[in-house]
Parts: structure tokens; sequence; C-alpha cells
């Protein structure tokens, strides 16, 4: 076993459910040994850390701990960084500078940015090494997110609305809790963005929506070679049955009524969410008779004019034959995901049959 640190990016709790439920679905010896709302630590048998960062959307770095510190690339002059997570890290980096010294290695020390640990590392991306220091120990960095290529895949595909669009980074996320390895489905697809981070990470992907003309066209931006691992269904997610047989697993952002321009009255909320209720029901019947795997699904919670009102989605997990799946003890589900100024909250919740 090998001794990691993630670096856990700005929802701590949903990052480290992410990582443990990539370790459960693909079967990884793994055990976790400390976590706080930066990091976490794992012992963790055999895995590609580049691999891992590609498949994670929560997860800003990956470092192992090490004693070596050395540069094995090929360049004569290199830049370096070392990230403080707790403790002082002077003498280290007297230790690095001098080492350097000695090899005649021109190395240039980059200044951390603030508060690395939480910022998505656009700069440190290009280092030629990164030591993360914790309390005496250090760890070397080596695989980093890419958050410039994220925006890049959001705002080039050919139909993007970034009002309606999932992020992806949540959708990696969503994709990883339903502990998918071989496909997922998304039973109301929109534009396609789960799709497309499913397709990334090699899974067989399907699409139901309404309108399916969207994600249609953002598929066939991504290429052709992905040739025939995705497919799209132009129906009602009530009725997915009808076309699907049978999935492995199931991530999605769900319709979640309309987009309210203001704050909605207490009466307008609750006929949303009355069909939501039979909606969100009808739809978890139908999985029941084809889901072989787990559903990680978004449900709204809304802000309105006498207060916040929710679906009784407990009564309809238990009604369509399902329970909640809480991947970490210490982390309880749902999960929530919004801003606090936001009029619909977001809460994430991963499922399981009974
Ligand atoms: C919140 S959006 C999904 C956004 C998507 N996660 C994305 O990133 O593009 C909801 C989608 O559900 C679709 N929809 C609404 N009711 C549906 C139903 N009964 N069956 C299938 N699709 C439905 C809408 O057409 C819309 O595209």
């Amino acid at each position: 076993m090998q001794e990691y640190m993630f670096i856990l990016g700005r929802d701590p709790e949903l990052s480290l459910v992410e990582i443990e439920s990539y370790f459960q679905a693909f079967k990884i010896n793994h055990s976790i040994k400390y976590h706080d709302d930066k990091i976490a630590i794992f012992d963790v048998d055999q895995i590609n850390p580049s691999k891992v960062m590609m498949r994670l959307g929560g997860t800003v770095k990956i470092a192992e701990l090490t004693e070596d510190y050395e540069y094995y690339g090929p360049k004569k002059a290199i830049t370096y960084s070392v990230g403080i997570i707790k403790g002082d890290d002077s003498d280290f980096l007297d230790e690095l500078k001098l080492k350097f010294k000695k090899e005649k290695l021109k190395a240039m020390f980059k200044t951390p940015v603030k508060d690395e640990t939480q910022v998505m590392p656009s700069k440190s991306a290009n280092l030629d090494l990164e030591f993360l220091w914790n309390k005496g120990q250090v760890y070397r960095v080596v695989a980093t997110s890419n958050p410039k290529e994220y925006k890049e895949r959001d705002e080039k595909r050919p139909a993007f609305d970034a009002l309606s669009a999932i992020s992806i980074r949540l959708a990696k996320i969503m994709i990883n809790l339903s502990q998918a390895k071989h496909e997922v489905l998304d039973p109301f697809c929109g534009q396609g963005t789960i799709l497309q981070e499913g397709l990334l990470m090699g899974l067989n992907v399907i699409g139901v929506d309404k309108d399916i003309a969207s994600a249609k066209e953002n598929l066939e931006w991504l290429g052709k070679k992905y040739g025939n691992k995705w497919k799209l269904i132009k129906g009602d997610a009530r009725k997915l049955s009808t076309n699907i047989k049978e999935i492995e697993s199931v991530a999605s952002e769900p319709y979640m009524g309309p987009y309210w321009e203001r704050i909605p009255s207490e009466e307008e909320a609750n006929k949303v969410i009355k069909e939501l209720s039979l909606l969100y029901l009808a739809l978890l019947k139908d999985l029941k008779n084809v889901l072989k795997g787990k559903i990680a699904i978004i449900i709204p919670r809304f802000k309105t004019k006498g207060g916040r009102r929710e679906i009784d989605i407990n009564s309809i997990i238990t009604a369509a034959g399902f329970r909640l799946y809480q991947p970490v003890k210490a982390i309880s589900m749902p999960l929530p995901y919004f801003e606090t100024k936001s009029r619909l909250e977001r809460f994430i919740y991963v499922l399981e049959s009974v």
C-alpha cells in the first residue's frame, strides 16, 4: 500500500465521498487515515494517479508520501514549489535549495498562491516539481486537475446553455457516485454533460430526454472516436423500460421545475413539488425494473416567500423500492450542493435497490 494525499475541491465532503465511491466501484483496496475540509489521506493499493485524477471531478491534486526529493525530468532549469498544509516547512525548503545547488540544477521557487489547497491550481499545473508539506511529512504531487481544460470543454461545445447545464466537475462527481464501471444512463440528459463526461471516462452512455437535439449535437462534436459508445433516446424518463432492458448505473440532474425569475410563492412551489413528486416516483419505479447498480441523483428544495419547501423524497424512495446509500460512514447523505443565495437548493442522493 502507498500513502496518498488527496487535495479536496470546493465541496470537501462531496469530494471525499466521490473518492470513496470510486475506490468501491473498482474494488481498489484502501483505507482512509485522515480527512478534514482540505485533504484526505488514504493508504491505497496500486493506483495510477493520473488515471484517477482524470476520473475524479472533486479532487484538485493527488500527492504521494515520499522521502525522494529528486527531479527526474530532462530539464536543466526547473520551477518548483512547496505547498504547506500544516506546520513549518522552512527546514525542508533549505534542504531542497541546498540539494539543487549541489546538483547544479537551476531551480526557481514559485510561491504557492494563498490557500493553494482550496484554489484550482491553474498555475501549479505547469510546475516541474511540486511538494506538499504536512507536519513534517513530504508528499510529491503526482497528478493535478486542469480547470482550463474543463472550461474549454464546457464552453466550446456547440450547444451550450450555462443556465441549465450542470458543471463538468459535478457531472464527473455524479458519475462516480453512481459507481459506474461500464455504463451510465442519464434519464434527463439535457445538453448531455453527464454523457459527455462518461464517454471521456471510457464508459458506454445512454441519454434519455424529451428533446435530444442539443445532446446529439454535443456528442457528435466530441468526435467520431466514441462511435458506438453512446446512444440517445427521445422519450419520457417515466417509461425508460420500453427502450432499455438493463442498465448498470444512473447519474442525473433531473427536471427540477421551471426556472424561477423571482422567489416563488408557497403556492407556486407546492404545485411544482406535486408535479416533481409524481415524476420522480414514476422514474424510480420504472428504473427499479432495469437497474443493476446505483443511482446518483440531484433533488431540489425550493426557497419560497414563506420559507423552504421540499419534496418528500424519502417516502418516494421507499415506495419505489430503493434506499439511501452512504458511501462514507462518517458523512451523512444527502449532501447539499448550492450557494447561499440560490433560490433552488440541490441535494445529492445516492440510492440502491432494496
Ligand atoms: C435539468 S435539465 C438537465 C440538464 C442536464 N443535466 C445538462 O447538464 O444538460 C432537465 C431536462 O429534462 C428534460 N425532461 C423534462 N421532463 C422529462 C421527462 N418526463 N422525460 C424525459 N426528459 C424530460 C428536459 O427536456 C431537460 O432537458
